[in-house]
């Protein structure tokens, strides 16, 4: 019996898998809105808590309300013994991306609430993690270099908090606003793999730590939120401007990805890179090293020339952070800290009004048969 082959699509390109009120991305005009707010306005107006809050509620938050959201963040910050120990016992050169999914795993284990999957817990919970992770993942990372972890400074706001807990410094007011900018445009963006990842698990009725989870291990792929290291070790190993045309053509003979381009929505530019492009400028000033912004110039420059292929918000995120002094294997945990963000707000979404997620898949193995006993097969 002959069965029709339905049509497949592959990565799921171009399929609707459920509502949402979040996020709008809008490749015709390159653009990207939170809750109805231009992406590139927030930067400008509010600062990361605020949207995190927005994410969150819907709306932009009164003072009275970011006041009070920003002393849950703060008074949450600091991490168990239990899991300063368990950090402590990670391997020196584990990636810290396998740092902070184990240890968002553990603070599951060690949450008082991790069973109750009530809208009113979620939200505890994800300010948990809002406030838990940057402790954490500044902790993994100094202790990977045989520091001591620095504990959280809650006399200080989110951005600053964060710098203090991995330099044991706050730097100038520059350098703390293009990272607070970063961390807008890296909060949120529709149905990306990682935030399906978490919506699929909350699906299935299972609690936010597991969600969060997996949503770091997907976001850890060099085709997803790894890129951002990825660029950074490409423009590395180029080593300057007057050698990145060299260098792309060799990447052209092999038919090589080159990193931080091209996107799966976004097919005529990504709306968050002209944004993240400026404050990436602005660090490369306050550094006084154009070297890695030029060699950045020189292959956009080609790739829309020849493979008419634009940069995706990694692409000028890689350099920005290297400018601002964070170790390369940071950068992808940084997206972890912005991004729990929209994931807990698709998280709250999802179990708002859910359906378990289960699609359907073509088989094309061998047909039935039957089984042969173990005497029979020789
Ligand atoms: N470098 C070189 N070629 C690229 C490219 C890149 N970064 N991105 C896409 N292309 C090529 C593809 O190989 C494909 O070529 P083909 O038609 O000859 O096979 C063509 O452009 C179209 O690719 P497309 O179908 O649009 O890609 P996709 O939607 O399946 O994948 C990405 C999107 C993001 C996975 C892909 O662009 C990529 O791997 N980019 C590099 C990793 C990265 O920066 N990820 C961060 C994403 S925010």
């Amino acid at each position: 019996m002959s069965e029709t082959t339905p049509t497949i699509y592959k990565g799921l390109v171009g399929v609707y898998a459920d509502v949402s009120a979040v996020s709008k991305v809008m490749p015709e005009t390159n653009s990207l809105t939170y809750r109805g707010y231009a992406v590139q306005d927030l930067c400008e107006q509010a600062s990361f808590e605020e949207v995190a809050y927005l994410l969150w509620h819907g709306e932009l938050p009164s003072q009275a309300q970011l006041k009070a959201f920003q002393q849950e963040e703060r008074a949450n910050r600091a991490l168990s013994p239990a899991l300063l120990r368990v950090l402590r016992e990670f391997p020196k050169d584990a990636h810290p991306m396998d740092a902070i999914r184990t240890a968002v795993s553990f603070m599951g284990l060690e949450d008082p609430e991790t069973a109750d999957t009530s809208d009113a817990a979620q939200r505890r919970k994800a300010m948990r993690l809002l406030a838990k992770i940057p402790t954490a993942v500044a902790a993994a990372n100094r202790l990977s270099k045989g520091q001591e972890p620095l504990a959280p400074d809650s006399a200080l706001p989110y951005c600053e908090n964060f710098f203090h807990m991995v330099f044991g410094k706050v730097p100038q007011p520059e350098v703390i606003k293009a990272f607070d900018v970063s961390m807008i445009l890296y909060a949120e963006h529709t149905f990306n793999a990682s935030t399906f990842t978490a919506r699929t698990v909350t699906s299935t009725g299972a609690d936010i730590h597991g969600a969060i989870t997996a949503a770091i291990a997907a976001l850890k792929g060099p085709l997803h939120g790894g890129a951002n290291e990825a660029v950074m070790h490409m423009l590395k190993e180029i080593g300057g401007p007057d050698k990145a045309e060299e260098w792309i053509r060799g990447k052209f003979d092999h038919k090589a990805l080159v990193m931080g381009f091209g996107h799966r929505v976004y097919k005529s530019g990504d709306s968050r890179v002209p944004t993240m492009t400026k404050y990436a400028e602005k660090m490369a000033e306050v550094v006084g090293d154009r070297r890695w912004m030029e060699t950045s110039r020189v292959l956009a420059e080609i790739m829309l020339r020849e493979k008419k292929i634009h940069p995706n918000l990694d692409f000028p995120a890689g350099p920005a952070y290297y400018l601002m002094g964070f170790d390369i294997p940071l950068f992808t945990p940084i997206f972890v800290c912005s991004r729990i963000t929209g994931w807990a707000a698709h998280v709250f979404e999802q179990g708002a009004d859910n359906r378990l997620i289960r699609p359907l898949s073509h088989y094309t193995g061998v047909a039935q048969r039957p089984v042969v006993p173990l005497a029979q097969r020789g």
